[in-house]
């Protein structure tokens, strides 16, 4: 390499880069001249072979050649942007991108969690099923007899076959029976269906349905645990009561009321006067049941429950109809 070859060099570059039309062949340019393995980075490379008398005036040239080159390029991208911009006028290529929405978790995927969440530190754990049952699962081995309305068609979702979308979350409990031995304590959430539709009904729903099995198990235990659970829903000061009631998978059976979170017992529209709101079914687990799946009737007593999540939901959090959490419009679910 001689000072002649280098100012060559020079001029090439300078004429090349001056005349380059868009950003794509400026970068070529710059590539092919200060790229890694460009012509005057490879003349950088090689000094180390010259004499040092050459050395020392080739390098510092080249130096200075390379820097005005940077410079040269510089220049010329921000011309050729600066160009873009008045070819579209209205582009503002400064402006910053558009800002990502956050999501969040659905008001329903909410008051599940939580709802678990305490379960879960009382010792429970999380059991599932199939959404598409049978009617054994579904009716049968829970004590449903084969002329109960819940059978109706009005109600039930029928596939041909003998298969149906399950109407409750009772069928894990005995899908959970028949695949485990006793003692259990299962809380099993999961989507259920009903033929049915209005302000309070969606044809599908959440429940979570609870079991405990064990040795010395009383209907005052359930009172307890249930108690307990919706002073962690509904805050410590909620009072509650049981009420005498019927299922056919449980006997005893109740039902547990809230006092109304809009009066506070005082009676209005919500509550229908009564200063009351239902917010959960449960008893003692039927004899016929425990036979079904082969437990000791003898030996093994158990309570089960089972809870609507939309109604704590709408109870929780004040909405008036259920057909919100389900149409998803932001402006609802951006509150959540
Ligand atoms: N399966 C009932 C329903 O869907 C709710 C229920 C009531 C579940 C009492 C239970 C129970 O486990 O003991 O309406």
């Amino acid at each position: 390499m001689t000072e002649k070859e280098l100012e060559e060099l020079r001029s090439r570059a300078l004429e090349e880069l001056s005349g380059a039309r868009d950003l794509k062949v400026l970068e070529e340019l710059r590539v092919r001249y200060l790229g890694k393995r460009g012509l005057l980075t490879s003349i950088l490379k090689t000094l180390k072979d010259l004499p040092p008398e050459l050395r020392r005036t080739i390098g510092r040239r080249a130096n200075e050649i390379k820097a005005e080159l940077e410079g040269l390029v510089r220049q010329r991208r921000e011309a050729l942007l600066r160009a873009a911009e008045d070819e579209a006028p209205g582009v503002d290529l400064t402006l910053p991108g558009r800002p990502y929405e956050l999501g969040r978790l659905h008001p329903i995927t909410q008051v599940l969690q939580e709802i678990c969440a305490i379960f879960l530190r009382l010792g429970f754990s999380v059991a599932r099923g199939p959404e598409v049952e049978t009617d054994y699962y579904n009716f049968e081995a829970l004590n449903i007899p084969p002329d109960h309305p819940a059978r109706e068609m009005q109600d039930t979702f029928y596939f041909p076959e003998g298969f149906l979308l399950r109407t409750h979350t009772s069928p894990i409990q005995i899908r959970t029976m028949l695949s485990r031995k006793p003692p259990l304590r299962i809380i099993a959430p999961g989507k259920v269906y009903r033929c049915d539709s209005d302000v309070r009904h969606t044809p599908m729903f959440h429940q979570v349905e609870g079991l405990l099995v064990d040795r010395e198990v009383s209907f005052a235990d359930l009172k307890g645990l249930l108690t307990y659970f919706a002073r962690e829903i509904f805050g410590a000061d909620t009072r509650v009561r049981f009420r005498p009631s019927y299922f056919p998978f449980t006997e005893p059976s109740a039902e547990m009321d809230i006092e109304c979170v809009i009066c506070k017992g005082g009676g209005c529209r919500l509550c229908g006067e009564t200063g009351w709101l239902e917010i959960l079914g449960a008893g003692m687990v039927h004899p016929h049941v425990f036979r079904a799946v082969g437990y000791d009737t003898e030996k093994w007593r158990g309570f089960a429950f089972g809870l609507g999540v939309e109604r704590i939901a709408m109870l929780k959090f004040g909405i008036d109809d259920i057909r919100l959490f389900y149409e998803n419009h932001l402006r609802f679910l951006e509150q959540f």
